[in-house]
Order: C-alpha cells, then sequence, then structure tokens
C-alpha cells in the first residue's frame, strides 16, 4: 500500500498512515487503501485488535488533504465527504477494539479518524482540534455528530466554532483522551495484550451493544444488551468462560 504500513504483531494489526511529509493528511487515495484494511481483516480471528497511529513522531493525522480539497465541486465534496463517514463508522463498528495511538496533532479529519477508533492514547505532545471553520468549512466526516457525543455539546460547540487547538492535559480533562502515554504505541501494545485475554465473541458482542445501544431510543438499547447477552449462551466461548472460572482455570476462547 501506498500511503500505510500494516504490521502485526501477535494478535494486534498495527495501521500506520505513512504520508510524513504532509503531516498524513488523508487523501483519497489513503482513505480507500483504509477502507480496503478494514474491509479485508474484518472476520480475521488472528486479530483481536487494532492500532492506528501516524509516521514520524510529529502528527497523527493532520487533517484532510486540504491541496486536495481545493478544486472540489459541491458534488465532489458530497461524495468525499460520504465516502470518510462510511468508512470511519465502519471502523466504529469493527468487531474488535481500535485504538487511535495519537502521536502528535490529530487535527480536523485526523480527529475525526481518532474520535471513530473505540480508545484514544494520546502522546504529552499531543495537539487536537476541529479547526474546519477557520478553512470556511465544517468537519465533514462526522465529526460534528462523534465529538458532540464523547464531550458533550457545549464543549463540542467550543471546539468547533473557535477552531481552538487543545493540548494533551485539556484532552484528558474533558475526556476526548482515555490516557497521557510516555509512549503510545507501547502502552497501546500492553491494553491490546489484555484484550487478546478475554473472549472474541464477547468482545465483538460488547461493542455491538454499545455502538447500536449509543445510536437507539433509551430504552430500547436495553433490549439490544438483553438479545445480545442471551444470544451469548449459545457460544462455546461463553461455556468455556464460566467452566474455567468454576474449575479455577485460565479459560481457552476460540471464537
Ligand atoms: N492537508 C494538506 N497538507 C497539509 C495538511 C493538510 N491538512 N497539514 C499539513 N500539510 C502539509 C503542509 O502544507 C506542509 O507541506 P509543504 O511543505 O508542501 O508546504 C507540510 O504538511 C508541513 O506542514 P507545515 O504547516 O509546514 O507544518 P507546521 O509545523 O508549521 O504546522 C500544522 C503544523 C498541523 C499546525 C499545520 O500544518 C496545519 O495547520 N495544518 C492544517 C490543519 C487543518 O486545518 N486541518 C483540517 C483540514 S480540513
Amino acid at each position: 500500500m501506498k500511503n500505510l504500513k500494516l504490521k502485526k504483531t501477535e494478535k494486534t494489526l498495527i495501521i500506520t498512515i505513512n504520508r510524513p511529509d504532509e503531516l498524513n493528511a488523508l487523501n483519497s487515495a489513503l482513505i480507500n487503501e483504509l477502507d480496503d484494511v478494514f474491509s479485508n481483516n474484518r472476520d480475521d480471528n488472528n486479530i483481536s485488535s487494532v492500532i492506528i497511529t501516524g509516521a514520524g513522531s510529529k502528527s497523527f493525522v493532520a487533517g484532510a488533504d486540504i491541496k486536495e480539497m481545493a478544486n472540489f465541486s459541491s458534488s465532489a465534496a458530497a461524495a468525499y465527504s460520504s465516502h470518510g463517514i462510511e468508512l470511519f463508522n465502519n471502523i466504529e463498528s469493527y468487531s474488535k477494539p481500535v485504538i487511535a495511538a495519537i502521536n502528535g496533532y490529530a487535527l480536523g479529519g485526523g480527529l475525526e479518524l481518532a474520535l471513530s477508533c473505540h480508545i484514544r492514547y494520546i502522546s504529552k505532545n499531543a495537539i487536537l482540534g476541529l479547526p474546519e471553520v477557520s478553512l470556511g468549512l465544517i468537519p465533514g466526516f462526522g465529526g460534528t455528530q462523534r465529538l458532540r457525543s464523547i464531550v458533550g455539546l457545549g464543549i463540542a460547540i467550543e471546539m468547533i466554532t473557535s477552531a481552538k487547538h487543545i493540548n494533551s492535559d485539556e484532552a484528558l480533562r474533558i475526556g476526548l483522551a482515555n490516557k497521557i502515554c510516555n509512549d503510545v504505541l507501547e502502552e497501546s501494545l500492553l491494553l491490546c495484550q489484555k484484550i487478546s485475554l478475554n473472549s472474541p465473541m464477547a468482545i465483538k458482542t460488547a461493542i455491538q451493544s454499545i455502538i447500536l445501544g449509543k445510536n437507539a431510543n433509551y430504552y430500547d438499547s436495553f433490549d439490544i444488551e438483553n438479545n445480545l447477552f442471551s444470544q451469548l449462551f449459545t457460544s462455546s466461548d461463553t461455556k468455556e468462560g464460566i467452566d474455567a472460572f468454576l474449575e479455577k482455570r485460565k479459560p481457552k476462547f476460540k471464537n
């Protein structure tokens, strides 16, 4: 792949966005490549989690590629935005935990990518923001919706309308980041190791319940959880997890 580097370590797929000369800005070719990765590895049982990070130490992703957008017609902008939204929805509903290991700038489309990931670990030098209005734009890859659902309405409107950049301490304070890390990739891999010990079937089901529930009516969301919870009792992983506890041994999950 031209714009991505892929590496598998034990049960984790590490995706590195690799356009360091443009601070890893997202162009259409890169979005297509990410699309391929998330479509092709959906049912790969050898992977229990995914990490997305940026090449170099300066930037995770500094946004959508502004140079590419310069000559967009309104219809080209619509196609570009809906492709990005579709990809980021696929990441958000991915069956394995996806961790954004944010090593520097996560601006515009870069923060929108991170918002579609399930977990955000950030470096001390991380700078986050949705500065699109400073370019006469708005976020177009789902950022207006996801930022609001993660940090709340007031902070989302403040961040988006002021176009401000926030530092790692502020990102942690408002719940935009899970953790500030000395070595963001190393700490993300440690988390992936913990994830890999648990039942892949239960993890997939938990993500499904959280994401479907997030978008459902409040009371319907409990029906979603109830259905998914009961379905697990037909799976061998659930039997194995409970048997292992009762027999005081470590479970061997098969998915
Ligand atoms: N799209 C396209 N190219 C980008 C880019 C983007 N979103 N962000 C950075 N680049 C390019 C720059 O044009 C520059 O390329 P050049 O050397 O060919 O001119 C290169 O990456 C380095 O960026 P530069 O601006 O020189 O680095 P800096 O350290 O001075 O500033 C940023 C870093 C992130 C603050 C600055 O690049 C920036 O504001 N980028 C745009 C962020 C943004 O608004 N994103 C939302 C887009 S909708």
